[in-house]
């Protein structure tokens, strides 16, 4: 694996005319990253994989300070999964050139995620706009845990490049907490606590299924979960799953959560 400390250094030895899988992470890797890579190593004849904490799409600084980084374990699991570059480019590389690093959201956009962590969305645009006006992959590979997240991307990439988007579901522990990097941040006991939100919403979504009625239900759902203790909902939300509006039906709607279990914000989507 060659690892490269500066987009010039990549753009001078990689070859963007082959057929390359960019992944973009900021580390701490898990099965989820696993499986994005292994994906891009099945449809690409070369694969990039980014490490990058991006400042700009932190809205606290403490959350930034507290991300976890791992990038020795990351090294050893990119070199096993034999990906072929690693780009792991400091926050002057990314940012330098001051101009095309704001993006706006649209009106429409500014919901969940969006709402709560003002500026997180804008950041992840910037990074990603700044990683491909600099090289243009020909696929690049993000996770369905960060659904809005790749819901956005997918909408910025179509309108801007011409760059084929892939994603992958999430993947789950054995306890079916979906895998987050975060999740280094818990202990057994708060694990066992997301476990039990995840089977909550798991039968609460096979009733809508049953009776798309059920949704009237929500706020029984959300006091249960706020019952736990040191589990606080910052939003709870069923949506259309392919355009994430109000206007959904039983076979086209998602749930999406986002809670903090003690001091680490957690989100997922069923
Ligand atoms: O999902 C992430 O890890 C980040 O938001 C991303 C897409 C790498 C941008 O920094």
């Amino acid at each position: 694996m060659i690892i490269f400390k500066s987009i010039n250094k990549l753009n001078k030895e990689v070859n963007f005319k082959a057929n390359i899988g960019f992944v973009p992470t900021m580390g701490s890797l898990h099965q989820g990253h696993i499986s994005l890579i292994k994906l891009s190593k099945k449809k690409c004849e070369k694969t990039l994989v980014s490490i990058f904490i991006n400042p700009s799409q932190f809205n606290k600084k403490n959350d930034l300070k507290k991300y976890p980084r791992n990038l020795k374990k990351d090294i050893k699991i990119l070199k096993k999964l034999n990906v072929d570059y690693l780009l792991k480019p400091n926050v002057n590389d990314i940012y330098k050139n001051k101009k095309n690093t704001k993006i706006k959201l649209e009106k429409n956009d500014k919901i969940m995620c969006a709402l709560h962590r003002p500026g997180h969305f804008e950041g992840v645009l910037a990074v990603i706009n700044q990683f491909l006006q600099k090289f243009k992959p020909k696929h690049i590979f993000f996770g369905e845990k960060d659904y809005q997240q790749l819901y956005l991307i997918k909408k910025f990439i179509k309108k801007n490049y011409k760059i084929k988007v892939f994603s992958c579901s999430t993947i789950r522990d054995k306890n079916n907490v979906a895998l987050s990097s975060r999740n280094i941040l818990l202990n057994r006991n708060d694990i066992n606590k997301s476990s039990i939100i995840v089977s909550e919403i798991l039968k609460f979504k096979n009733k809508i299924k049953k009776n798309i009625s059920f949704t009237k239900n929500l706020n029984n759902i959300k006091t249960k979960i706020n019952s736990l203790k040191n589990i606080k909902i910052e939003y709870l939300e069923i949506r259309n799953k392919y355009n994430l509006s109000k206007n959904y039906n039983k076979n086209n709607f998602k749930i999406f959560l986002a809670y903090y279990n003690k001091k680490i914000r957690l989100i997922d989507n069923y």
